[in-house]
């Protein structure tokens, strides 16, 4: 009942930065999250693999590009991009030297790239590429991008000309090996880490420069374990198709995983993709079955997760083995699970989430989520 309460109280904090404001950036959903790896060619095989995406599009020396290599993967709504440097001394290998495997860029799909960039460079982004058009003979697209946190990107990208496989410059990747999908269907949210007394910095920017709102906040007193702690705002676009929650670490008796997080990305950067599905069971055992590792909490967990969330659909049974959360909201319930990190620093990891009517992020689960998490730091040495 306690729970229940704080959850309520969550709602109550929604609150909009810029009621009035127009759309000045619309946006229509993700285009496509591009990592820059060490690898491209096996990190290609193990999100196929393990995480069940589709071969899509290849762009690398067959194509005449000379400096990268990059695989375009897909699974429904979600495409992924994973590009490795061909030569040393390379901005993408100094980029993967510096952060190791991680998000680059997050490219949103837009209407009018050129509108994008002059609304958000006028309100004081910094340009990463000027609006540029590039053609092929399934026609052109516009593309153009501003720096978010850290090293991270926003591409903003206009297609409404095209009709090729992917980008200009790519070209249909066929493969012989094509693992079936495990049902992940499209970017939820991304969380992005940033810096000591950054958070309120680049919710502003959000605001500001993008025209996002505020949906909800938590502080250290709703985010914090007897070791650690952080803070959290979530931002949103006009639509509500993107969703980031912005983190920052907050004073613990120990460190924070948010701190951790920076210590080894070096700095601000994407620390999850949540992905959801529409069933959870079926693509968390494909995922577990493939390789896949997700944090778990105690078992204990489940003995009154239902005192706490009421009656949901699904067995309780199937979701304790696999380690799935429950949460509820005002509005319904949700079933999340996080993997453990998916390269060598213990940096970026993939959520998978099934929202039945929630629109909130799991605020029930943060504790015997980050106990979770310093039970790993713990191992790590790092807490
Ligand atoms: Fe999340």
């Amino acid at each position: 009942m306690e729970e229940k309460l704080q959850t309520s109280n969550a709602s109550q904090e929604i609150e909009k930065i810029f009621p009035d404001a127009e759309d000045f950036l619309p946006i229509n959903g993700t285009d496509y999250i591009e990592l820059y790896v060490g690898n491209s060619k096996q990190a290609a095989h193990f999100y196929k693999t393990a995480l069940g995406f589709q071969s899509l599009a290849y762009a690398g020396l067959e194509t005449g590009m000379k400096d990268r290599e990059s695989y375009v993967l897909i699974q429904d709504k979600i495409r992924l991009v994973l590009t490795s440097p061909l030569n040393a001394d390379t901005e993408i290998g100094k980029h993967i030297d510096k952060h190791g495997d991680g998000v680059k860029v997050v490219a949103l799909w837009v209407d009018d790239a050129t509108s994008a960039f002059k609304e958000t460079t006028s309100r004081g982004a910094e340009p990463f590429m000027e609006p540029t058009t590039e053609k092929d003979e399934h026609g052109e697209i516009v593309k153009s991008g501003i720096y978010t946190y850290g090293e991270t990107v926003h591409m903003f990208i206009e297609r409404k000309n095209y009709n090729g496989i992917f980008l200009p410059g790519f070209k249909k990747w066929e493969t012989v090996y094509n693992p079936e999908s495990v049902g992940l269907k499209y970017v939820d949210h991304m969380v992005g880490n940033v810096g000591w007394g950054e958070m309120n910095k680049w919710v502003e920017f959000y605001a500001k420069v993008m025209g996002f709102t505020q949906l909800i906040s938590f502080d250290d007193k709703d985010i914090s374990t007897d070791y650690t702690a952080l803070m959290s705002k979530v931002m949103s676009n006009g639509n509500g198709r993107i969703k980031f929650p912005i983190n920052e670490p907050a004073e613990g008796k120990k460190k924070s995983q948010i701190e951790e997080y920076l210590d080894f990305y070096q700095g601000a950067g994407v620390q999850h993709i949540a992905v959801a599905t529409d069933n959870i069971i079926e693509t968390v055992t494909a995922m577990r079955d493939r390789g896949i590792e997700f944090l778990r909490v105690p078992s204990n967990y489940y003995d009154t997760v239902l005192d706490r969330v009421g009656e949901i659909d699904e067995d309780l049974e199937p979701l304790k083995e696999l380690g799935i959360l429950i949460d509820r909201d005002d509005e319904g319930y949700l079933l999340q699970i996080f993997t453990k990190p998916i390269e060598p620093r213990p940096t970026l990891f993939f959520e998978i989430i099934q929202r039945k009517g929630a629109k909130s992020f799991g605020k029930g689960n943060f504790k015997a989520l980050f106990e979770a998490i310093e039970r790993e730091q713990e191992l790590r040495g790092t807490l």
